[in-house]
């Protein structure tokens, strides 16, 4: 695996990327150099006040910047979220980067656990609606993470363990949801290149960022009152969110990509560092367990997930 530097991101004027998460953390800083290279970003984000705020950011960039509602825990808001999209006109990405991490029990407005429903299943269904958007070129980046090393799933899961896992243990969840977000980039990618389709789907982690993930983890799990303390050892300890959305922006414009890989930071544990091509974590690289996940995930969201 070739450490070469991440290419420049050079010109993006023209293109149109959805990123979803964009108020935030890693996602927030893909939408700003996104649009400092003339892209137009879709901010798909469940507030749009906070949407708006984050917006308000990136005033005076080189390219658009729109603000769309899209709360991934509710199967509705999803399909009203690629309607509107379909009414833009094409595609040139979708960032699927929005995440929970390790909240205590809870359940989507379709009644999913709460980590694999926002994590995987909204994405899984809100990048099927956007295939369709993708011009030639375009290219699907999934957001997953070192945890997915503590994933559990095999080829031998049940509906019931993505969908209402027992005993509930969050930590485990939230790697199994990031898991999941390999397999089916895996078997989505194999599946789109045997229907003759050249969208790529790259698979990435982030390394360990200073965001809101662990903050809002703490607040989650009533241990808010640490958080002022944990604010500043984050910056101190951790990369930047900027260095953390490196691996999306590199897996959106790097020329020499065709589909299939991971990328990521390989440094300390690859918790920090620019975005390398990786050798797939063994969780994320079962034939078998791709494609039971991608077939459970179309019977739980009772839909196909490729368009005919
Ligand atoms: N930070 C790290 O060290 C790290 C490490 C490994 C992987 N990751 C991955 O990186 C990605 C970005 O995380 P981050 O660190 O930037 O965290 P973050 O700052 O907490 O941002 C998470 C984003 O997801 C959004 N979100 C949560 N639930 C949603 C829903 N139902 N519908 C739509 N959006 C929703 C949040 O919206 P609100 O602001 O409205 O809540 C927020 O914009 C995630 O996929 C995470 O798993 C992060």
């Amino acid at each position: 695996m070739a450490a070469a530097a991440m290419p420049p991101l050079g010109d993006l004027s023209g293109r149109r990327i959805v990123v979803t998460g964009a108020n935030s953390g890693i996602g927030f800083e893909t939408a700003r150099a996104l649009a400092a290279h003339g892209a137009e970003v879709v901010m798909a984000c469940r507030s749009t006040s906070r949407a708006q705020a984050a917006a308000a950011r990136l005033r005076g960039s080189p390219g658009a910047v729109v603000v769309r509602q899209l709360d991934l825990a509710d199967l509705s808001s999803i399909r009203r979220f690629a309607e509107e999209a379909a009414g833009d006109g094409a595609l040139s990405g979708v960032v699927a980067n929005a995440a929970v991490m390790a909240c205590p029990l809870s359940f989507t407005a379709d009644g999913l656990e709460l980590q694999m429903g926002t994590n995987h299943f909204g994405h899984a269904l809100l990048v099927s609606l956007l295939l369709p958007l993708l011009d030639r070129a375009g290219r699907v980046v999934i957001v997953s993470s070192i945890a997915a090393r503590g994933g559990r799933l095999d080829a031998r899961m049940r509906a019931v363990d993505l969908t209402a896992p027992s005993p509930y243990r969050a930590q485990t969840v939230y790697s199994n949801s990031k898991q999941a977000n390999l397999l089916f980039a895996k078997e989505l990618q194999r599946r789109l290149r045997a229907a003759g389709s050249g969208t790529a789907v790259i698979a990435v982690h982030p390394g360990v960022s200073a965001t809101e993930l662990f903050p809002r983890q703490m607040r989650d799990n009533h241990m808010g009152f640490l958080v002022p303390v944990l604010k500043p050892v984050m910056g101190l300890i951790l990369q930047s969110a900027a260095a953390g959305a490196l691996p999306s922006l590199r897996a959106l414009s790097d020329p020499a990509l065709g589909g299939g890989e991971f990328l990521g930071p390989r440094r300390l544990g690859q918790t920090r560092g620019r975005p390398e091509l990786l050798g797939p974590y063994r969780q994320g690289a079962d034939d078998e367990a791709a494609a039971r996940l991608f077939e459970l995930t179309e019977e739980v969201l009772g839909t196909g997930l490729l368009a005919p």
